[in-house]
């Protein structure tokens, strides 16, 4: 669907292009560009500079770990996360130095981060699909993550492939969705309804 998505305000095109498909072809991510991708996450902005986020990352010929990889997701995304070409767990911690100092911003600068992974992904010619459906006791015991750490998203990455690869169900739902107009979510000076 080609020119589904428009700008009134001359938004760039990387954003608007930049959408989450569920049909990958497969083949694992070349480790070069998976470490781009990591890379760009890295530059993130967080409070104080804290940069409280993990990328913890597979590909498929991690066999094994791919495997424990996919166990965690939900049968939903397991079902075309598994043509992903690499898959990448952010956890973020969410004390500063100890129990006593919570870090109140953790959530929100690893989203920063999960933003940068999904458009350097597709500034290399790859498609980002971020997931909240996973089974967060899974990524915590598969993945060794340290109780105060937050497994936040696991993300999905990978060439594109046709949507005629899915199931019906899923190849209806396959296409770049639209946005509430700008005037529904900013408003001059104060909160509109
Ligand atoms: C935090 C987060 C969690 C998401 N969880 C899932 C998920 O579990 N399964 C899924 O298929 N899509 C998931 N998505 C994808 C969203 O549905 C998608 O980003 C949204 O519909 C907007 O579409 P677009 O990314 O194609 O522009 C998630 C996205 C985000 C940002």
């Amino acid at each position: 669907m080609a020119g589904f998505r428009e700008t009134l305000h001359d938004a760039n095109d990387l954003f608007l292009n930049r959408w989450s498909p569920r049909s990958f072809d497969g083949k694992p991510l070349p480790g070069a560009d998976l470490l781009t991708i990591l890379d760009a996450g890295r530059w993130a902005p967080s409070a104080f500079n804290l940069q409280p986020w993990r990328f913890i990352y597979a590909t498929p010929q991690d066999v094994e770990v791919w495997k424990s990889f996919l166990d965690t997701l939900v049968p939903f995304n397991r079902s075309w996360a598994q043509n992903a070409g690499a898959l990448v767990a952010i956890v973020s911690e969410t004390w500063i130095e100890s129990p006593d100092k919570p870090c109140h911003t953790h959530s929100f600068d690893a989203g920063a981060a999960a933003m940068a992974i999904a458009l350097q992904a597709q500034m290399l010619g790859y498609s980002a699909h971020a997931m909240a459906g996973f089974d967060a006791s899974k990524v915590r015991a598969y993945l060794q993550v340290p109780e105060h750490f937050k497994p936040e998203v696991m993300i999905a990455i990978g060439s594109q492939a046709s949507g005629e690869r899915l199931p019906d169900n899923l190849k209806a739902r396959e296409f770049p969705s639209d946005r509430k107009p700008l005037e529904m979510v900013s408003s001059p000076h104060k909160f509109v309804h």
